[in-house]
């Protein structure tokens, strides 16, 4: 059975409405990533940090998965290929798409994690920093369930092995400058893959790509799927 690693990024999720962090206008390009997207910026003010994750939840709420969502999620599907998806972003598209087994390497925008305890919760409408813990009972230690830089994505040790073990890898959507991500097509590469980018725009200098596909993730990748 062939065995197909999927790497989505940022540039899934934009047909559906959301914004990119890098593209012209993207989210870094109106927040500082360090105030709002890194450990110290949290220690230094977890209040901004919490209401800007308020402020991004109730757009992803809103926002409806696209064709390419959908065609992951049907290709899921199918008996004659093993499928293993990991997403950099925290919305829930796919989920809605229907995709069932998804990783979400940085975190999701509907869980809000304990400092104290690891305990996770669904996040209510807003979350606070200074909410106690159901489990722990600690106050002022909860914090967006999403990787920041300086921490540590989710799931690297079963990514670092189905990335050795996989036959084709598709990276869709994603501008490869954060790493570990960035790092993944080497990886499944130098294992043996055939590798795959599908972007709006094309990666200079990156010899690991083999095949680099340009346009709107919804028109270039549904066809892809369906021949693979
Ligand atoms: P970026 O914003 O860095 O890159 C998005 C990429 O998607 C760009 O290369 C675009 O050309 C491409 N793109 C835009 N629209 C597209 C479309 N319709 N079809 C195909 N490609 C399209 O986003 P990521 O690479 O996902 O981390 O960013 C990686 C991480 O950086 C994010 O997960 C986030 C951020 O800091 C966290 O929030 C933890
Ligand atoms: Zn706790």
């Amino acid at each position: 059975m062939k065995k197909v690693f999927i790497l989505m990024g940022a540039g899934i999720s934009a047909e559906s409405g959301l914004k990119t962090f890098r593209d012209a206008n993207g989210l870094w390009e109106n927040f500082k990533v360090e105030d709002v997207a890194s450990i110290e910026g949290f220690e230094k003010n977890p209040k901004q940090v919490h209401e800007f994750y308020n402020m991004l939840r109730p757009q992803m709420d809103k926002a409806l998965p696209n064709a390419a969502h959908i065609a992951i999620a049907d290709f899921e599907k199918r008996a004659d290929i093993s499928l293993y998806l990991v997403t950099q972003n925290v919305d829930l598209l796919h989920e809605k798409a229907g995709s069932k087994n998804v990783r979400h390497m940085h975190g999701r925008i509907d869980e809000t994690v304990c400092l104290k305890c690891g305990h996770v919760i669904k996040t209510p409408e807003k979350s606070a920093f200074d909410d106690v813990c159901d489990k722990c009972g600690a106050k002022g230690y909860l914090k967006p369930n999403i990787v920041f830089f300086g921490e540590m994505p989710m799931f690297m040790d079963e990514i670092e092995n189905e990335l050795k073990s996989c036959d084709v890898f598709v990276a869709v959507g994603t501008s490869g400058v954060v790493y570990p991500a960035a790092g993944f097509v080497q990886e499944a590469k130098y294992y043996g893959a055939e590798t795959y980018l599908f972007n709006l725009e094309y990666i200079e200098n990156n010899y690991y790509f083999d095949h680099q596909i340009l346009g709107k993730a919804s028109e270039t990748l549904p066809a892809f799927l369906q021949k693979l």
